[in-house]
């Protein structure tokens, strides 16, 4: 009896220590089956092509025209779930066979010499400028004349500038009037920004401004503008960061490609900058920019014609122009068009369509009155 009673308690012991064996082994399992999933989905990835990086240079319909890393082109197809999402000169992932484009890394404009190509024309016309008769003449002389007719000035025997330098205060036209320019002639249009060559391109600085010249000879005749100029070419730069030296690096580019091509190479450079005074005069020497044109601060007659370009569009009920252009002594054309708009939610605020004289009056208070925060031209400028 009680031989029995101890192997039915041994008994019953065993098969405890089976079934929690048998838990344990069927965790184990079912850990090393998750395990070998995971290694078959590693090793599925490393059988998988890579995929090619490439750029979106034209978007034709549903489909794309990528450029890859040698060059050549490809109309490709692109994958569902990014169609309708992508932009020329986003960096894109292709799959290696068909090139189909699967997905956009973000954040990622290349910084080839080709994102600064201007291929929508800027619609700014002439007559969109106000005042600056004389500047627009002498831009259209040193610029334009060479371009479209280039024999005139071999006949005469003179050679054109390589290009010009507008400098003058903020809010003044000089952005404006390089737009004008590309608009009006049918060359091939560059802009470079000095600042975001500096801020955005780090490291790349000198390489671009090498290859957007070249660019630019290719694809002649063309006219690089080089906005914001004093961000790589000021004196003040003493190449004591690294920061500093990759900005000199950049502007001895720029001078060497200036230097590099002939007059009539049918290229030519329009820089503009606010700040003449901090601005290395190598870059103005003979046979490089030195065509200077200044954009100073508009005079009665242009803040005339500035206040009819910027009120061409609005309602105007007894506005006395002649009386707002003495009260406007002194500001730029981008503190007129600030006026303007400035004007009209005073009228909007009342509750008007239509803008009264004294909707200016209070308006020119307003943006004197911020103009006076010294601040203001340099957030405007
Ligand atoms: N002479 C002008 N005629 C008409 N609008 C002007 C004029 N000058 C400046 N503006 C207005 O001010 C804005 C800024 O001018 P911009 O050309 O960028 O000045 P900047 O000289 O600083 O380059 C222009 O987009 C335009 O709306
Ligand atoms: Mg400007």
């Amino acid at each position: 009896m009680y031989v029995e009673n101890i192997t039915l308690a041994g008994s019953s012991m065993i098969s405890m220590d089976i079934e929690r064996e048998n838990t344990l082994l069927k965790l184990s399992i079912a850990q090393l089956k998750a395990e070998l999933t995971q290694a078959k989905l590693e090793m599925e990835k490393t059988k998988k092509p890579p995929l090619l990086v490439c750029e979106v240079v034209n978007l034709i319909g549903d489909k794309a025209v990528v450029k890859l890393a040698n060059g050549n082109l490809f109309l490709v197809d692109v994958n569902e779930n990014i169609k309708g999402k992508l932009s020329v000169k986003d960096t894109v992932l292709a799959e290696q066979r068909s090139l189909t484009i699967l997905e956009r890394i973000e954040g990622s404009r290349t910084c080839s010499p080709e994102a600064f190509l201007v291929s929508r024309k800027p619609s700014i016309k002439w007559s969109d400028i106000g005042g600056l008769e004389d500047e627009i003449r002498e831009l259209k002389e040193a610029i334009e004349l060479p371009l479209l007719r280039p024999d005139i000035f071999q006949k005469v025997g003179i050679e054109a500038p390589k290009g010009v330098l507008l400098h003058g205060p903020p809010g003044c036209g000089k952005t404006l009037l390089a737009k004008a320019l590309a608009n009006a002639t049918n060359a091939t249009f560059i802009e470079i920004v000095g600042s975001e060559l500096v801020q955005k391109f780090i490291g790349e600085g000198a390489k671009l401004v090498k290859e957007v010249f070249q660019l630019a000879r290719e694809k002649a005749p063309s006219i690089i503008f080089i906005d914001e100029m004093d961000a790589i070419a000021s004196h003040r730069v003493d190449a004591g960061t690294s920061g500093d030296r990759e900005v000199q690096r950049t502007f001895m580019q720029l001078l060497a490609e200036v230097d590099g091509f002939e007059s009539l190479d049918n290229v030519k450079i329009i820089g503009a900058t606010n700040r003449f005074d901090i601005l290395d005069h190598a870059l103005i020497r003979p046979g490089r920019l030195d065509r200077l044109i200044e954009i100073g601060m508009p005079d009665a007659n242009a803040r005339k014609s500035i206040f009819s370009i910027h009120t061409a569009g609005i309602n105007l009920k007894k506005v006395d122009i002649e009386k707002l252009v003495e009260q406007t002594r002194g500001l730029s054309g981008a503190d007129i068009r600030l006026v303007c708009t400035e004007a009209g939610y005073f009228g909007i605020r009342a509750n008007r369509v239509h803008i009264l004289h004294n909707d200016f009056e209070q308006a020119v208070r307003k943006v004197k009155c911020v103009e006076e925060d010294t601040d203001y031209k340099k957030m405007f400028g």
